[in-house]
């Protein structure tokens, strides 16, 4: 369940060309159980209605701090009362100057003043004003004070430009929020997951790899990082966004990414290894292309050592989980790499099954842990099978902690 769940989300949108994705912002907080309150500036009215926000969140929207009817209703100081977190997207250039100011000249900005709850900003402007030493100074103000800035993504913005400036993804401003929001049940923990596929060189152009997409992966990182962990996320070839707050590490081949785990084995206090990491590679790669010809081709491939067990052996107080992709015999097999590997809980999916393993947004998985619980779950998202393993997680931290204590 999502931590935005049951809370209320007061929005605040300020007028940037930008303001037109708030329709988007206040569905996306409403599918995750989110009820939202909308404010909006003058010049927000100019690119985006009051009506268009009213119909979507189902709740009356705020415009003027001087109006009879308005504050009848909900006057703005139970509007800031009213809020679990306030966010401001899109935040112009000036609105983030007036609340590093402490100006209240209108109903965003006096709720700004009279909140008690966390607030979060996402800018989103031209390139060249949001690197302007104004907005860095007054977005340092903020920070200083306690207020997340949502970092704007880079790429192409409206006003023609390149760079820095554009909204982040409704996912990244939905996890902000609900990091915000979440009761950081995992903010000891130091997490590392690794995710995708690997790619192992035939030749310098072609490669041997799998179906691995690293939405799996990338979901238990995401995750993580909203329950309060750091997380660092080794990632295979894989197109997808790193999830906000994570810290990513690209690797291509096994031997490269079983190094970056290796290196920051010593920095994490969980391992989660999602990646299909491929088991056996060429043992030769051709040091140039080789030439098409009629005979075909005969690849001789060498197996890669598994550095799941040799890790696990360096443990101690760490804490780690596998991940079995079966197609048959999926309990046996998942229980002996439980062992085998030395892990402390196996997330095994039957990947020949619709709906589960690679590619899919979806998994059905069951978790095997040396407590001895089995736990199968059905068909769900894969962010959600990614919350159900970091609870596994934080029962199994509980009890090791326990055991710890108990032999000191
Ligand atoms: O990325 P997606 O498209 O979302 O798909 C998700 C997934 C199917 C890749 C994921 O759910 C999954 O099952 N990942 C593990 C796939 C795998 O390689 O399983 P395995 O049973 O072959 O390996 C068992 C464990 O040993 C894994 O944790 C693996 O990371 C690890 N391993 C494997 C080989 C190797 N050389 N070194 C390893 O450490």
């Amino acid at each position: 369940m999502s931590a935005l769940s049951g809370k209320t989300i007061l929005l605040g949108v300020s007028g940037g060309i930008a303001a037109y994705k708030a329709a988007e912002i206040v569905r996306t907080l409403a599918q995750r159980g989110a009820s939202v309150r909308v404010m909006m500036t003058r010049n927000a009215r100019e690119f985006i209605t009051p009506l268009t926000l009213q119909t979507l969140s189902q709740n009356p929207v705020a415009t003027d701090t001087f109006s009879l009817t308005e504050e009848s209703q909900i006057g703005h100081i139970r509007l800031a009362d009213s809020a679990d977190a306030v966010l401001i997207a899109p935040a112009t250039a000036n609105v983030i100057a007036k609340a590093a100011a402490g100006i209240a000249d209108d109903i965003l900005t006096t709720v700004l003043l009279a909140t008690r709850a966390p607030i979060a900003f996402a800018p989103a402007m031209n390139v060249h004003m949001y690197a302007h030493p104004t907005v860095i100074e007054n977005l340092t103000r903020l920070r200083t004070r306690g207020a997340i800035i949502i970092d704007p993504a880079e790429g192409e913005l409206a006003c023609g430009y390149e760079g820095k400036g554009r909204l982040p993804d409704l996912a990244a401003i939905a996890g902000v929020l609900e990091r915000l929001l979440s009761t950081h049940d995992l903010a000891a923990e130091r997490i590392l997951v690794t995710a995708g596929p690997t790619q192992e060189a035939i030749d310098p152009v072609r490669f041997v790899s799998n179906h691995s997409s690293g939405k799996m992966g990338f979901a238990i990182a995401g995750a993580a990082w909203r329950r309060g962990a750091q997380v660092r996320l080794i990632a295979g070839p894989s197109a997808l966004a790193t999830p906000f707050g994570v810290e990513r590490i690209d690797a291509t081949s096994a031997a490269s990414m079983l190094s970056a785990t290796a290196q920051n084995f010593q920095w994490a206090t969980v391992l989660v290894m999602a990646a299909a990491v491929a088991d056996f590679r060429p043992a030769h790669p051709a040091a140039e292309k080789l030439k098409k010809n009629s005979r075909g081709l005969e690849l001789k491939m060498a197996p890669i050592a598994d550095e799941l067990p040799r890790l696990a052996l360096k443990k101690v107080t760490r804490l780690i989980i596998g991940f079995a992709a079966e197609t048959e015999n999926l309990e046996a097999n998942a229980r002996d790499k439980l062992k085998r590997k030395r892990l402390d809980l196996i997330v095994a999916n039957d990947v020949s099954q619709p709906g589960a393993g690679f590619g899919v947004d979806t998994n059905i998985v069951t978790l095997y842990g040396t407590d001895g619980i089995a736990e199968s779950l059905p068909k769900m998202s894969k962010d959600e099978v990614a919350d159900k393993i970091l609870d596994r997680l934080a029962v199994l931290r509980a009890a090791k902690s326990k055991r710890l204590r108990a032999v000191r």
